[in-house]
Order: structure tokens, then C-alpha cells, then sequence
């Protein structure tokens, strides 16, 4: 069986054609075209620029990705699109391409929350391989799903069954990243500078709050933290206290930084999936890249939980791509769940994980 899968939910193009075949997977063409160079001049994701990109890369990725698989049309079996939430302008150019792709070649059309692409993300162990494994999962399995929309603590008692636990109140966990980065002057995406300056920096140097940490439930909220931060930062720069302006300050305040919004989100996990008694814990989402996180989780979880597996996605897969997306189509097709036509599929900008 073969889904072809599109997302553009936010500032990649992507398209992937992947072959499922009796738990077998073959990734035949997997493209993410990405607009950060475009966005980072305005220090964040504008929308209107995102759709005009999507339009614009949309036709010419599918037809390489058709070139890449070396498949024609008629062997697609099912079509699937990222088909919220996200950047209204930027969704409706991949639901737009998918549902003229499906009825231009007669085919389903499988309508993919963003949030299970990242989650379904884990289920592919190798990459590039010719025959990457399907993971089966293991529930009752908690997800903690960390980007730059979204920061959730999902719990799955089976293969699309989401119970969002907990989620922040205020900017999503990656937001925050991106934003204590734009106020050091450090660039966009704020997430992978901060993690390779945090290496050099001292994480208990600053004492940042861990928001919410005692809240006695799985919610968030970040942007008292990215508050704290900005203080921090004005009140050395105005010689309001004794300190240099420099790099290793710098350093300092973002290695303080990610650690108290990691401490927080390690924590809040570690509860849940005791309350839960979880066999498996995912992250997801553009955060999950980040070494940090993963080592504090990872021994989080071992030192806690030392029967409950742990996994992360291939670094491949933690930012947004179409490959995600096609591996979470591949359990509708599996459980005929959200199996549509091409007049069904709409973009929703806040679409509910359901
Ligand atoms: O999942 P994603 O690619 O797009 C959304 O769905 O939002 O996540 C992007 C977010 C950005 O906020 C980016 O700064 C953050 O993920 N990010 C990271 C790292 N890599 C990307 N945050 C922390 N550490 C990283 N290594
Ligand atoms: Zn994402």
C-alpha cells in the first residue's frame, strides 16, 4: 500500500510517498522544503510569506517526489494532508493540493491532525533503510509533544486514542525558545542556538522559575518564564546589578533558561505517567531534537519509572515533514478511521486532536 502525504501547516513544504508493506516500510521519496531563511529576516514565521512559499514549491516538490519514488500516480492508494492546526493561510495550500490530487486521480483523502504526525513520528525506528520496522506501541503510552505551536501531555490507552492531559496556558514551550532567543539577539529558530549555547553555559547560574511546577495538575505555562528571562537581561544591561553583558552571561542565562523549562516538562511527565502507570513514554515535536531534553527525560524516567520504555524521533523526523504525517495516515488506513473524499477534507486552523 502506498500514501502519498503533504504538510504545510507552517514554514515547510513537505511531500512524502511511502510503501507500507506487512509492517515493512520503504520511504520511496521524503522532501521538506524549508522557509526558515525567508522567515528569520523577520524574526518569526509571517504568514502570508509561508502560504505565497507553499504555492509557489508545491506543484514542483510533488513532481519530484514522484521522480524520487519512481512511481506514477496510479499506484498512490491513499492521499493524506496535514489538515490542522497551523497557519490558516499555509494549511489551505496542502489541503488545496491534496484534495485536487485526489480527485484528479480517484483516490482517498485522510484529513491528519498535526500534533499525530509528531507523535506517529516514533513508530519508524530507521530512516533510509529499505526496509525500516513499524513499531507496534505499547499502551497505555504518554506522549509529551513539544513545538512551536503546541507544548501537550497526551495519553493514548490505544492507536488513535488521545486524551490531552495537560497543555500550556500561554506560549507553547519551542515559542518561548524562539522568543528568549530573539531578545538575546541571537537569531530565528531560537531552539537549536539556545540548546549549542547552553552547552558552554552554567544551568544553575541564574535561578529562573519552574512555572506551575506544583500546580497539582499536567497544564503549562512559559510565558512567565520567557518574562523572567527578559528582566534578567534588562537588569544587567541597565547595570541595575554587578554583571558583565557578555558572552558567557549569555550562555549562563540560556543554559538557566532550558533548564528550568526543561525541569517543568520533565516533572510534569514523570507524574503523569506514574498516575497513568504508562509502558512507554514519546516525545514529539520540534523540541524533541534537543539532546538536553531527551538525557533528562531518559534518566528521568529511569531512575523513576525503570520498567516504562522511552523513545524520541530520528533527528530526521523531529521538525515538521510529510514522512510524520504518512506514517499517522497508515494507522487510519489500519483501523478505517478519517477516511474520506476529496469534498470532505477542510483546513481547520484549530483543529481538536480527537
Ligand atoms: O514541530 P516544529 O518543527 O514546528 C511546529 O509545529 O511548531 O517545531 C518548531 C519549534 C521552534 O520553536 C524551534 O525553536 C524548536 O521547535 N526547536 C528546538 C530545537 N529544534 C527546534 N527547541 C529546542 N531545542 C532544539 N534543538
Ligand atoms: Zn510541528
Amino acid at each position: 500500500m502506498i500514501i502519498l502525504a503533504i504538510e504545510t501547516s507552517c514554514d515547510e513544504t513537505a511531500v512524502a510517498i511511502v510503501e507500507f508493506q506487512r509492517g515493512k516500510v520503504k520511504v520511496l521519496a521524503n522532501i521538506v522544503s524549508s522557509q526558515v531563511k525567508m522567515h528569520s529576516k523577520y524574526g518569526g514565521v509571517v504568514p502570508s510569506l509561508a502560504s505565497r512559499m507553499h504555492l509557489k514549491n508545491i506543484t514542483p516538490i510533488l513532481q519530484r517526489a514522484f521522480r524520487n519514488a519512481k512511481i506514477s500516480q496510479k499506484k498512490i492508494d491513499y492521499i493524506a494532508v496535514t489538515n490542522g492546526p497551523g497557519l490558516i493561510p499555509a494549511l489551505m495550500v496542502g489541503v488545496g493540493a491534496a484534495k485536487a490530487l485526489a480527485y484528479g486521480i480517484g483516490k482517498p483523502l485522510i484529513g491528519i491532525h498535526h500534533i499525530e504526525g509528531h507523535i506517529y513520528a516514533n513508530w519508524l525506528k530507521k530512516c533510509d533503510d529499505e526496509k525500516n520496522k513499524l513499531w507496534q506501541g505499547e499502551f497505555p503510552l504518554l506522549c509529551l509533544t513539544v513545538s512551536g505551536g503546541h507544548t501537550q501531555i497526551i495519553l493514548m490507552k490505544k492507536d488513535l486514542n488521545y486524551q490531552v492531559l495537560g497543555e500550556t496556558l500561554d506560549d507553547a514551550v519551542g515559542e518561548a525558545f524562539d522568543k528568549v532567543a530573539k531578545l538575546l539577539g541571537l537569531g530565528y529558530p531560537g531552539g537549536p542556538i539556545i540548546e549549542k549555547m547552553a552547552k558552554k553555559g552554567d544551568e544553575e547560574k541564574i535561578k529562573f522559575p519552574r512555572p506551575m511546577a506544583n500546580s497539582g495538575d499536567y497544564n503549562f505555562s512559559f510565558s512567565g518564564l520567557k518574562t523572567a528571562v527578559l528582566y534578567e537581561v534588562q537588569n544587567c544591561r541597565n547595570k541595575a546589578m554587578p554583571c558583565s553583558y557578555d558572552d558567557q552571561y549569555k550562555q549562563d542565562v540560556v543554559a538557566s533558561f532550558q533548564k528550568a523549562a526543561f525541569d517543568v516538562l520533565v516533572s510534569k511527565t514523570i507524574k503523569a505517567a506514574e498516575k497513568y502507570k504508562v509502558k512507554n513514554i514519546v516525545l514529539g515535536g520540534g523540541v524533541s531534537a534537543n539532546k538536553r531534553l531527551q538525557k533528562l527525560l531518559a534518566d528521568a524516567i529511569k531512575s523513576n519509572l525503570p520498567a516504562c520504555g522511552f523513545s524520541f524521533p530520528q533527528s530526521k523526523l523531529t521538525s515538521d515533514n510529510a514522512l510524520m504525517i504518512a506514517l499517522a495516515a497508515f494507522q487510519h488506513v489500519k483501523y478505517e478511521k478519517g477516511i474520506k473524499t476529496w469534498k470532505s477534507v477542510t483546513a481547520d486552523a484549530n483543529l481538536k486532536l480527537k
